[in-house]
């Protein structure tokens, strides 16, 4: 630890003591001074964080980053006005989250200014006047302000001597232009700015712009915590250029990723889940067609395979969902319905824009037997689901084989014909020697959705939303 960075969090333990808050104030300590080292000398930081921690994280990265790098304090309206009040909090609600930007350098650091549209009362208010062709301008201020001792060159323009914002030169060609403007004889001259000239409002520190990911949103994984993508958007593009890499050493469901990609950047994301990684294989694969990229630290072979398994059952059930390209159920949560670890969709009928359902049952076990190919052929009776996975680390036995064979087919009515329930062996979906089997349709083949690409999380379902509506319509039958 650098001593600037050792002293602040030595001050916050002796204030805080030994919390929780310490403890997340350490681990951060940690992690944000190797970011610091993998920076480059242009690169920039920023930590998304919460009221609760934001003040004393801002300390800290005063220690890592010096603050003579801090850049900007970003607040972020996150969500609505909500009525807490009218459960007795004696609080104004908690609308936002605060983003802290630093530099590794800040006379070095890229940063690209961001504009918005002016608002019409500001359009109104500024730029009241037409020429007669209609093109709408205002009259602006050309004083130097500060005078002589900010630099301004004082001069006489119209009649009217003045520190001036531009040298003498320079206004001389605005008056030739036709930029300079007596608007009454003996008055000073102003400076004409046409409303079509402009390039709108830099966006500042305060982002009420960006809408949070609400329960409708078509961008909405299911993840927790999921950022809007324009909000990394529109950091990415800040302090970034084509081709330089962005990393996110907490990516979550890979928002952060996601929009380095889209913005042409490399990438590199690290999340300590399978749950994360496997969403974020998803994502991108269902966003970009094609796309390639790399995953280290999953398992590569069975005894990897294994090894996960018997550390972590849900961590082993995350990742072999993404074996099989499908989203992980029910995190660590007993969900709707138990034989559910994994779930997609497809389309295949052109006469309808319901998806059909494929269930993914993951077993880890040694101990594999027909019981269990017969409970995921009740749940996908269950769960109204078209096909159902089987994958399993162990070799199935005999009599899980003809079971599963003796569940027939799905007649595909634009594509064939795929079995109902198919086992598939973890090693050998590894080592691409078996697939899961499913219609498989272009965007070409269906007139009734078109298959975004860039946007291929708009047909992505919320990670943890097993259609339980079909099996609660059963029980009432
Ligand atoms: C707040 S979320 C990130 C959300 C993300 N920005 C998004 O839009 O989805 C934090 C993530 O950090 C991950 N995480 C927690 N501890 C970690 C660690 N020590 N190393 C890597 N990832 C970690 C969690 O699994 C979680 O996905």
């Amino acid at each position: 630890m650098n001593t600037e960075l050792a002293e602040v969090v030595r001050s916050l333990r002796q204030f805080l003591g030994e919390n929780d808050m310490m403890a997340y104030l350490v681990m951060m300590s940690n992690r944000l001074l190797e970011m610091h080292r993998v920076l480059k000398p242009n690169g920039s930081l920023y930590l998304h964080c919460d009221p609760t921690a934001s003040h004393y994280l801002k300390v800290v990265l005063d220690g890592v980053f010096g603050h003579e790098n801090f850049v900007n304090e970003i607040v972020w309206k996150r969500t609505s006005s909500k009525s807490d009040h009218t459960q007795g909090a004696k609080h104004r609600p908690r609308i936002h989250d605060t983003i802290l930007h630093f530099a590794k350098d800040v006379h070095a650091a890229t940063f690209h200014t961001a504009f918005l549209e002016l608002d019409e009362e500001y359009v109104r208010k500024k730029f009241p006047h037409n020429e007669p062709d209609g093109r709408r301008y205002g009259l602006w201020d050309m004083s130097g302000p500060g005078g002589a001792a900010k630099g301004n060159p004082s001069y006489e323009v119209m009649g009217i001597t003045r520190f001036w914002r531009y040298s003498k030169a320079r206004m001389e060609q605005m008056i030739l232009d036709g930029l300079v403007v007596q608007p009454s004889p003996g008055s000073v001259p102003r400076e004409k700015r046409y409303l079509d000239d402009s390039e709108g409002v830099a966006v500042g520190d305060v982002w009420t712009d960006i809408s949070p990911i609400n329960s409708q949103a078509a961008e909405r994984l299911g993840y927790p915590t999921q950022k809007p993508l324009s909000l990394l958007e529109r950091i990415v593009a800040a302090s970034s250029n084509e081709g330089d890499v962005v990393l996110d050493p907490f990516c979550g469901c890979g928002t952060a990723v996601h929009a380095a990609q889209k913005l042409n950047r490399r990438w590199v994301g690290i999340d300590i889940t399978h749950l994360a990684i496997s969403l974020i294989e998803k994502r991108l694969k269902d966003a970009f067609k094609g796309i390639e990229f790399e995953v280290h630290g999953t398992p590569k072979d069975f005894e990897g395979a294994k090894n996960l398994a018997e550390r972590d059952k849900y961590q082993f059930q995350w990742w072999a969902c993404s074996l099989v390209n499908a989203q992980p159920y029910g995190g660590k949560k007993k969900g709707a319905d138990g034989g559910v670890d994994g779930i997609m969709f497809f389309q295949d009928d052109i006469r309808g824009s319901t998806p059909k359902k494929i269930i993914v049952s993951v077993k880890g076990g040694e101990n594999v037997g027909v019981t269990m190919v017969k409970d995921l052929i009740a749940t996908i009776i269950r769960q109204k689901a078209e096909i159902g996975l089987f994958v399993t680390l162990n070799p199935p036995t005999k009599p899980m084989i003809a079971e599963a064979a003796a569940a027939g087919f799905y007649n595909s009515p634009a594509s064939g014909s795929f079995p109902k329930i198919q086992i598939l062996e973890i090693e050998k979906l590894i080592e691409g020697h078996d697939e899961a089997r499913y219609p498989h349709l272009d965007a070409g083949s269906l007139t009734f959705k078109k298959a975004a690409i860039e946007h291929g999380e708009d047909k992505q379902v919320d990670l943890f939303a097993v259609p339980v509506k079909a099996s609660a319509k059963k029980k009432k039958n």
